[in-house]
Protein backbone atom coordinates (compact mmCIF):
# COMPACT_ATOMS: atom_id res chain seq x y z
CA UNK A 1 0.00 0.00 0.00
CA UNK A 2 1.22 3.44 -1.36
CA UNK A 3 0.19 5.45 1.78
CA UNK A 4 2.47 7.81 4.23
CA UNK A 5 0.19 6.92 7.33
CA UNK A 6 0.04 2.72 6.58
CA UNK A 7 0.94 1.40 9.90
CA UNK A 8 0.08 4.84 11.98
CA UNK A 9 -3.25 5.19 10.86
CA UNK A 10 -6.00 3.27 12.97
CA UNK A 11 -8.15 2.86 10.40
CA UNK A 12 -5.72 -0.02 8.13
CA UNK A 13 -5.64 -2.25 11.15
CA UNK A 14 -4.04 -5.55 8.94
CA UNK A 15 -0.95 -3.39 7.96
CA UNK A 16 1.83 -5.84 8.71
CA UNK A 17 0.35 -7.60 5.26
CA UNK A 18 0.57 -6.95 1.68
CA UNK A 19 -2.97 -7.09 0.01
CA UNK A 20 -2.91 -10.87 -1.34
CA UNK A 21 -1.37 -11.83 2.34
CA UNK A 22 -4.57 -9.85 4.53
CA UNK A 23 -7.31 -11.37 2.04
CA UNK A 24 -5.48 -14.91 2.96
CA UNK A 25 -5.73 -14.34 6.35
CA UNK A 26 -9.27 -13.83 6.21
CA UNK A 27 -9.80 -16.33 3.92
CA UNK A 28 -8.59 -19.05 6.31
CA UNK A 29 -10.38 -17.53 9.02
CA UNK A 30 -13.51 -18.05 7.48
CA UNK A 31 -13.09 -21.27 6.20
CA UNK A 32 -11.93 -22.41 9.28
CA UNK A 33 -15.07 -20.60 11.23
CA UNK A 34 -17.65 -22.46 8.61
CA UNK A 35 -15.86 -25.46 8.12
CA UNK A 36 -18.48 -27.70 9.56
CA UNK A 37 -21.93 -25.90 8.18
CA UNK A 38 -20.65 -25.67 4.66
CA UNK A 39 -21.25 -28.81 2.18
CA UNK A 40 -17.86 -30.34 1.93
CA UNK A 41 -17.06 -30.33 -2.13
CA UNK A 42 -18.33 -26.04 -1.61
CA UNK A 43 -15.61 -24.03 -2.84
CA UNK A 44 -15.75 -20.47 -1.20
CA UNK A 45 -15.89 -18.15 -4.33
CA UNK A 46 -13.55 -14.53 -3.01
CA UNK A 47 -14.33 -11.54 -4.89
CA UNK A 48 -11.38 -9.33 -4.03
CA UNK A 49 -11.08 -5.36 -3.82
CA UNK A 50 -8.95 -2.99 -5.46
CA UNK A 51 -5.72 -2.48 -3.88
CA UNK A 52 -6.11 1.46 -3.49
CA UNK A 53 -8.97 3.97 -3.88
CA UNK A 54 -11.94 1.76 -3.47
CA UNK A 55 -13.60 3.50 -1.25
CA UNK A 56 -16.49 5.89 -2.48
CA UNK A 57 -17.62 7.32 1.12
CA UNK A 58 -15.24 8.07 4.17
CA UNK A 59 -15.47 10.97 7.18
CA UNK A 60 -12.71 12.64 8.99
CA UNK A 61 -12.23 14.50 11.82
CA UNK A 62 -11.11 18.44 11.26
CA UNK A 63 -8.16 19.08 13.45
CA UNK A 64 -6.75 23.02 14.55
CA UNK A 65 -3.58 23.77 15.29
CA UNK A 66 -3.56 26.85 16.84
CA UNK A 67 0.00 29.40 16.18
CA UNK A 68 -1.38 30.83 19.41
CA UNK A 69 -2.58 29.22 21.95
CA UNK A 70 -4.17 32.33 23.97
CA UNK A 71 -5.90 34.29 20.73
CA UNK A 72 -6.21 30.82 18.98
CA UNK A 73 -6.91 32.67 16.23
CA UNK A 74 -6.46 31.42 12.20
CA UNK A 75 -5.66 28.27 13.21
CA UNK A 76 -3.91 25.83 11.05
CA UNK A 77 -6.62 22.90 9.76
CA UNK A 78 -5.97 19.43 8.87
CA UNK A 79 -8.40 16.41 8.48
CA UNK A 80 -7.28 13.55 11.13
CA UNK A 81 -8.01 9.83 12.24
CA UNK A 82 -7.33 7.99 15.19
CA UNK A 83 -4.05 6.01 14.83
CA UNK A 84 -3.28 2.43 16.15
CA UNK A 85 -2.90 3.82 19.97
CA UNK A 86 -6.07 5.75 19.32
CA UNK A 87 -4.32 8.92 19.75
CA UNK A 88 -5.03 12.08 17.06
CA UNK A 89 -3.47 11.41 13.68
CA UNK A 90 -3.02 14.37 11.49
CA UNK A 91 -2.88 13.23 7.93
CA UNK A 92 -2.83 15.11 4.08
CA UNK A 93 -3.82 11.72 2.25
CA UNK A 94 -5.45 9.01 2.10
CA UNK A 95 -4.77 6.17 -0.05
CA UNK A 96 -8.10 4.00 0.19
CA UNK A 97 -10.48 6.94 -0.60
CA UNK A 98 -11.90 7.16 -4.19
CA UNK A 99 -9.76 9.02 -6.49
CA UNK A 100 -12.09 12.19 -6.88
CA UNK A 101 -12.32 12.41 -2.51
CA UNK A 102 -8.22 11.71 -2.75
CA UNK A 103 -7.88 14.86 -4.94
CA UNK A 104 -10.54 17.36 -3.31
CA UNK A 105 -9.19 16.49 0.27
CA UNK A 106 -6.37 19.25 0.00
CA UNK A 107 -8.39 21.46 -2.42
CA UNK A 108 -11.27 22.01 0.04
CA UNK A 109 -8.90 21.46 3.31
CA UNK A 110 -6.77 24.71 1.98
CA UNK A 111 -10.36 26.49 1.04
CA UNK A 112 -11.85 25.72 4.16
CA UNK A 113 -8.67 27.28 5.75
CA UNK A 114 -9.17 30.52 3.74
CA UNK A 115 -12.71 31.21 5.15
CA UNK A 116 -13.22 31.81 8.86
CA UNK A 117 -16.70 31.34 8.08
CA UNK A 118 -16.55 27.50 7.37
CA UNK A 119 -14.01 26.88 9.03
CA UNK A 120 -15.17 28.36 12.62
CA UNK A 121 -16.29 25.33 15.00
CA UNK A 122 -15.91 23.03 12.12
CA UNK A 123 -15.38 19.56 13.34
CA UNK A 124 -15.54 16.96 11.16
CA UNK A 125 -16.28 16.20 7.28
CA UNK A 126 -17.82 13.70 5.29
CA UNK A 127 -17.37 12.70 1.73
CA UNK A 128 -19.39 10.70 -0.60
CA UNK A 129 -19.04 10.24 -3.56
CA UNK A 130 -20.26 8.14 -7.32
CA UNK A 131 -18.44 6.46 -9.66
CA UNK A 132 -19.79 9.17 -11.67
CA UNK A 133 -17.74 12.18 -10.33
CA UNK A 134 -21.22 13.57 -8.25
CA UNK A 135 -19.43 14.31 -5.09
CA UNK A 136 -21.43 15.32 -2.00
CA UNK A 137 -19.62 16.51 1.04
CA UNK A 138 -21.03 17.02 4.95
CA UNK A 139 -19.55 19.88 6.82
CA UNK A 140 -20.58 19.14 10.67
CA UNK A 141 -20.00 22.22 13.50
CA UNK A 142 -20.04 22.69 16.70
CA UNK A 143 -22.34 26.09 15.87
CA UNK A 144 -25.32 27.42 14.41
CA UNK A 145 -24.99 28.00 10.76
CA UNK A 146 -26.37 31.42 9.87
CA UNK A 147 -27.18 33.33 6.39
CA UNK A 148 -23.38 34.42 5.79
CA UNK A 149 -22.05 30.59 6.16
CA UNK A 150 -24.86 29.39 3.37
CA UNK A 151 -23.52 32.52 1.52
CA UNK A 152 -19.82 30.90 1.92
CA UNK A 153 -20.61 27.61 1.52
CA UNK A 154 -22.44 28.38 -1.77
CA UNK A 155 -19.53 30.23 -3.54
CA UNK A 156 -17.22 26.95 -2.22
CA UNK A 157 -19.65 24.63 -4.05
CA UNK A 158 -19.61 26.39 -7.32
CA UNK A 159 -16.11 27.08 -7.37
CA UNK A 160 -14.96 23.05 -6.68
CA UNK A 161 -18.15 21.60 -8.50
CA UNK A 162 -19.37 19.56 -5.52
CA UNK A 163 -22.64 19.83 -3.58
CA UNK A 164 -22.14 21.01 0.38
CA UNK A 165 -24.22 19.95 3.44
CA UNK A 166 -23.84 21.63 6.42
CA UNK A 167 -24.87 20.26 9.88
CA UNK A 168 -25.59 21.58 13.00
CA UNK A 169 -27.12 20.31 16.12
CA UNK A 170 -30.77 19.91 15.36
CA UNK A 171 -29.91 22.00 12.27
CA UNK A 172 -29.06 20.66 8.46
CA UNK A 173 -28.52 22.79 5.45
CA UNK A 174 -28.91 21.51 2.03
CA UNK A 175 -27.26 24.00 -0.38
CA UNK A 176 -28.08 22.65 -3.63
CA UNK A 177 -29.31 18.78 -3.30
CA UNK A 178 -28.69 16.50 -0.71
CA UNK A 179 -27.61 12.93 -2.94
CA UNK A 180 -25.08 11.66 -5.60
CA UNK A 181 -26.44 9.80 -9.10
CA UNK A 182 -24.60 6.90 -9.71
CA UNK A 183 -24.70 4.73 -11.97
CA UNK A 184 -24.09 1.28 -12.57
CA UNK A 185 -23.03 -1.83 -14.96
CA UNK A 186 -24.60 -4.60 -13.51
CA UNK A 187 -24.49 -8.16 -15.32
CA UNK A 188 -24.50 -5.90 -18.12
CA UNK A 189 -27.20 -3.78 -17.79
CA UNK A 190 -26.99 -0.10 -16.64
CA UNK A 191 -28.48 0.88 -13.62
CA UNK A 192 -29.05 4.47 -12.33
CA UNK A 193 -29.41 5.25 -8.32
CA UNK A 194 -29.48 8.10 -6.19
CA UNK A 195 -28.13 7.73 -2.80
CA UNK A 196 -29.00 10.32 -0.04
CA UNK A 197 -27.23 11.89 2.41
CA UNK A 198 -27.74 9.91 5.79
CA UNK A 199 -29.01 6.45 4.16
CA UNK A 200 -26.80 3.62 3.86
CA UNK A 201 -24.27 2.83 0.57
CA UNK A 202 -22.00 0.30 0.42
CA UNK A 203 -18.45 1.77 1.13
CA UNK A 204 -16.88 -0.25 -1.90
CA UNK A 205 -18.78 0.28 -5.29
CA UNK A 206 -16.51 -2.24 -7.16
CA UNK A 207 -16.78 -5.21 -4.66
CA UNK A 208 -20.72 -3.83 -4.39
CA UNK A 209 -21.34 -4.66 -8.02
CA UNK A 210 -19.53 -8.16 -7.98
CA UNK A 211 -21.71 -9.06 -5.14
CA UNK A 212 -24.87 -7.99 -7.07
CA UNK A 213 -23.74 -10.06 -9.87
CA UNK A 214 -22.84 -12.75 -7.57
CA UNK A 215 -26.27 -13.01 -5.99
CA UNK A 216 -28.02 -12.81 -9.69
CA UNK A 217 -25.75 -15.66 -10.96
CA UNK A 218 -26.90 -17.86 -7.55
CA UNK A 219 -30.47 -17.00 -7.81
CA UNK A 220 -33.24 -19.37 -8.59
CA UNK A 221 -35.53 -16.65 -9.91
CA UNK A 222 -39.09 -18.14 -9.83
CA UNK A 223 -41.88 -17.12 -8.23
CA UNK A 224 -42.02 -13.67 -5.68
CA UNK A 225 -39.44 -11.95 -3.36
CA UNK A 226 -40.00 -10.79 -0.15
CA UNK A 227 -36.86 -8.81 0.48
CA UNK A 228 -36.07 -7.28 4.48
CA UNK A 229 -33.22 -4.64 5.57
CA UNK A 230 -33.37 -3.81 1.88
CA UNK A 231 -31.92 0.19 2.00
CA UNK A 232 -32.07 2.40 -0.99
CA UNK A 233 -32.34 -1.04 -3.22
CA UNK A 234 -29.64 -1.98 -4.41
CA UNK A 235 -29.88 -5.44 -4.36
CA UNK A 236 -33.67 -5.17 -4.58
CA UNK A 237 -33.79 -3.31 -8.07
CA UNK A 238 -31.10 -5.66 -9.96
CA UNK A 239 -32.87 -8.81 -8.49
CA UNK A 240 -36.60 -7.67 -9.14
CA UNK A 241 -35.62 -8.58 -12.86
CA UNK A 242 -35.91 -12.02 -11.81
CA UNK A 243 -39.32 -12.09 -10.04
CA UNK A 244 -42.87 -11.58 -10.47
CA UNK A 245 -43.34 -9.72 -7.45
CA UNK A 246 -41.00 -8.44 -5.10
CA UNK A 247 -41.70 -7.33 -1.59
CA UNK A 248 -38.76 -5.07 0.08
CA UNK A 249 -39.17 -3.52 3.88
CA UNK A 250 -36.53 -1.47 5.64
CA UNK A 251 -36.70 0.12 8.64
CA UNK A 252 -35.12 3.72 7.78
CA UNK A 253 -37.30 6.38 5.94
CA UNK A 254 -34.32 8.06 4.39
CA UNK A 255 -33.74 4.44 2.38
CA UNK A 256 -37.40 3.79 2.03
CA UNK A 257 -37.94 7.23 -0.19
CA UNK A 258 -34.31 6.92 -2.07
CA UNK A 259 -35.59 2.99 -3.09
CA UNK A 260 -38.89 4.30 -4.12
CA UNK A 261 -37.17 6.80 -6.27
CA UNK A 262 -34.57 4.26 -7.79
CA UNK A 263 -37.38 1.98 -8.65
CA UNK A 264 -38.88 4.83 -10.92
CA UNK A 265 -35.38 5.81 -11.83
CA UNK A 266 -35.34 2.63 -13.73
CA UNK A 267 -38.85 1.86 -14.41
CA UNK A 268 -39.50 -0.84 -12.32
CA UNK A 269 -42.89 -1.59 -11.51
CA UNK A 270 -43.27 -5.10 -9.60
CA UNK A 271 -41.41 -3.85 -6.28
CA UNK A 272 -43.75 -2.61 -3.52
CA UNK A 273 -41.41 -1.08 -0.63
CA UNK A 274 -42.47 -0.42 3.15
CA UNK A 275 -40.94 1.28 5.65
CA UNK A 276 -40.90 -1.57 8.59
CA UNK A 277 -38.25 -3.15 11.10
CA UNK A 278 -38.11 -6.75 10.44
CA UNK A 279 -39.30 -7.36 13.67
CA UNK A 280 -42.66 -5.73 12.44
CA UNK A 281 -42.82 -7.07 9.22
CA UNK A 282 -42.68 -10.82 11.07
CA UNK A 283 -45.66 -9.19 13.00
CA UNK A 284 -47.52 -8.44 10.50
CA UNK A 285 -46.96 -11.79 8.06
CA UNK A 286 -48.12 -13.61 11.01
CA UNK A 287 -50.89 -11.77 11.57
CA UNK A 288 -50.12 -10.84 15.64
CA UNK A 289 -50.62 -7.30 14.74
CA UNK A 290 -52.19 -5.02 12.11
CA UNK A 291 -50.46 -1.56 10.85
CA UNK A 292 -52.14 1.41 9.02
CA UNK A 293 -49.06 1.43 7.04
CA UNK A 294 -50.22 -1.67 5.16
CA UNK A 295 -53.62 -0.64 4.73
CA UNK A 296 -53.21 -0.72 1.33
CA UNK A 297 -50.75 -3.96 0.80
CA UNK A 298 -52.17 -6.94 0.81
CA UNK A 299 -49.33 -9.47 1.93
CA UNK A 300 -50.98 -12.31 1.82
CA UNK A 301 -51.17 -11.91 -1.92
CA UNK A 302 -47.23 -12.75 -1.87
CA UNK A 303 -48.24 -16.28 -0.84
CA UNK A 304 -44.93 -15.94 1.17
CA UNK A 305 -46.59 -18.29 3.90
CA UNK A 306 -47.60 -21.19 1.28
CA UNK A 307 -44.54 -22.32 1.33
CA UNK A 308 -46.17 -25.86 1.53
CA UNK A 309 -47.92 -25.45 -1.72
CA UNK A 310 -45.97 -28.12 -4.39
CA UNK A 311 -46.61 -25.06 -6.85
CA UNK A 312 -45.35 -22.41 -5.30
CA UNK A 313 -41.83 -21.17 -4.61
CA UNK A 314 -40.91 -18.53 -2.40
CA UNK A 315 -37.71 -16.45 -1.95
CA UNK A 316 -36.73 -14.36 1.12
CA UNK A 317 -33.33 -12.49 0.91
CA UNK A 318 -31.84 -10.54 4.02
CA UNK A 319 -28.64 -8.59 4.60
CA UNK A 320 -28.91 -7.20 7.85
CA UNK A 321 -26.73 -4.75 10.43
CA UNK A 322 -23.85 -6.20 11.91
CA UNK A 323 -26.52 -7.54 14.73
CA UNK A 324 -27.68 -10.29 11.99
CA UNK A 325 -30.95 -11.70 12.13
CA UNK A 326 -33.28 -11.86 15.29
CA UNK A 327 -34.69 -14.61 16.74
CA UNK A 328 -38.70 -13.89 14.64
CA UNK A 329 -37.09 -13.16 12.02
CA UNK A 330 -34.49 -16.06 11.55
CA UNK A 331 -37.25 -18.21 12.36
CA UNK A 332 -39.18 -16.47 9.11
CA UNK A 333 -36.72 -17.21 7.23
CA UNK A 334 -36.49 -20.86 8.00
CA UNK A 335 -40.31 -20.63 5.74
CA UNK A 336 -38.73 -20.06 2.75
CA UNK A 337 -36.94 -22.67 -0.18
CA UNK A 338 -34.13 -20.14 -0.76
CA UNK A 339 -32.29 -17.71 1.38
CA UNK A 340 -30.15 -15.50 0.06
CA UNK A 341 -28.00 -13.57 2.89
CA UNK A 342 -25.53 -10.80 2.78
CA UNK A 343 -23.54 -10.38 5.76
CA UNK A 344 -21.09 -7.51 7.19
CA UNK A 345 -20.31 -9.90 9.83
CA UNK A 346 -19.13 -13.65 10.00
CA UNK A 347 -19.79 -14.18 13.76
CA UNK A 348 -23.46 -13.25 13.56
CA UNK A 349 -23.47 -15.20 10.51
CA UNK A 350 -22.40 -18.05 11.78
CA UNK A 351 -24.71 -18.17 14.28
CA UNK A 352 -27.79 -17.97 11.95
CA UNK A 353 -26.41 -20.49 9.70
CA UNK A 354 -26.44 -23.09 12.40
CA UNK A 355 -30.08 -22.61 12.51
CA UNK A 356 -30.69 -22.10 9.41
CA UNK A 357 -28.50 -25.56 8.09
CA UNK A 358 -30.89 -27.74 10.03
CA UNK A 359 -33.61 -27.23 7.07
CA UNK A 360 -31.71 -25.81 4.51
CA UNK A 361 -28.88 -26.56 2.75
CA UNK A 362 -25.60 -23.94 1.49
CA UNK A 363 -25.42 -24.31 -2.27
CA UNK A 364 -23.22 -21.07 -2.79
CA UNK A 365 -21.01 -19.65 -0.53
CA UNK A 366 -18.80 -16.17 -0.98
CA UNK A 367 -16.27 -13.79 0.88
CA UNK A 368 -16.21 -10.28 -0.53
CA UNK A 369 -13.30 -8.40 0.65
CA UNK A 370 -15.46 -4.82 0.89
CA UNK A 371 -13.31 -4.00 4.04
CA UNK A 372 -9.45 -4.98 2.33
CA UNK A 373 -7.05 -3.88 4.98
CA UNK A 374 -9.14 -4.20 8.15
CA UNK A 375 -10.17 -7.63 9.73
CA UNK A 376 -13.71 -6.78 8.34
CA UNK A 377 -14.97 -9.27 5.33
CA UNK A 378 -18.43 -9.35 3.65
CA UNK A 379 -19.96 -12.91 3.12
CA UNK A 380 -22.95 -14.35 0.64
CA UNK A 381 -24.34 -17.59 1.27
CA UNK A 382 -27.44 -19.35 -0.64
CA UNK A 383 -29.50 -21.69 0.67
CA UNK A 384 -32.11 -23.95 -0.38
CA UNK A 385 -34.45 -25.94 1.75
CA UNK A 386 -33.97 -30.02 1.91
CA UNK A 387 -36.98 -32.05 0.83
C1 LIG B 1 -26.16 -3.68 5.72
S1 LIG B 1 -27.41 -2.50 5.32
C2 LIG B 1 -27.98 -3.18 3.81
C3 LIG B 1 -28.76 -2.28 2.91
C4 LIG B 1 -28.94 -2.72 1.46
N1 LIG B 1 -29.18 -4.12 1.32
C5 LIG B 1 -27.76 -2.30 0.60
O1 LIG B 1 -27.09 -3.16 0.03
O2 LIG B 1 -27.49 -1.09 0.49
C6 LIG B 1 -28.62 -2.89 6.50
C7 LIG B 1 -29.91 -2.08 6.41
O3 LIG B 1 -30.80 -2.55 7.44
C8 LIG B 1 -31.53 -1.46 7.94
N2 LIG B 1 -32.00 -1.89 9.30
C9 LIG B 1 -31.33 -1.85 10.45
N3 LIG B 1 -32.05 -2.41 11.43
C10 LIG B 1 -33.21 -2.84 10.87
C11 LIG B 1 -34.37 -3.51 11.36
N4 LIG B 1 -34.47 -3.87 12.63
N5 LIG B 1 -35.35 -3.80 10.48
C12 LIG B 1 -35.25 -3.46 9.18
N6 LIG B 1 -34.19 -2.80 8.66
C13 LIG B 1 -33.18 -2.51 9.48
C14 LIG B 1 -30.56 -0.30 7.91
O4 LIG B 1 -31.25 0.93 7.85
C15 LIG B 1 -29.77 -0.59 6.62
O5 LIG B 1 -30.33 0.08 5.52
Amino acid sequence: MNCNYFGKCGSCTLHDKTYEMQLDYKYEREKNRFDNLLPKDLSIDIIKSETEQFRYRAEFRIWKTFKDNETKESPLLSYAMNDTEKNTLEIDQCSIVSNDISSLMPILIKSLQEKEILSQKLFSCEFLNSTTGDMLVTLIYHKKLEEKWKVEASLLEKELNISIIGRSRKQKEILSKDFIEEKLSISEQSYTFQYKEGGFTQPNTQVNVQMIEWVLNHTKGKGNLCELYCGGGNFTIPLSKKFDQVLATEISKTSIKSAKLNCELNNISNIEFIRMSSEEFVEALNEVRDFRRLKDVNLQSYNFKNSAKQDEFTTIFVDPPRAGLDDTTRNLTKDFHQILYISCNPETLYRDLEQLTKTHTIQHFALFDQFAYTNHIECGAVLSKRV
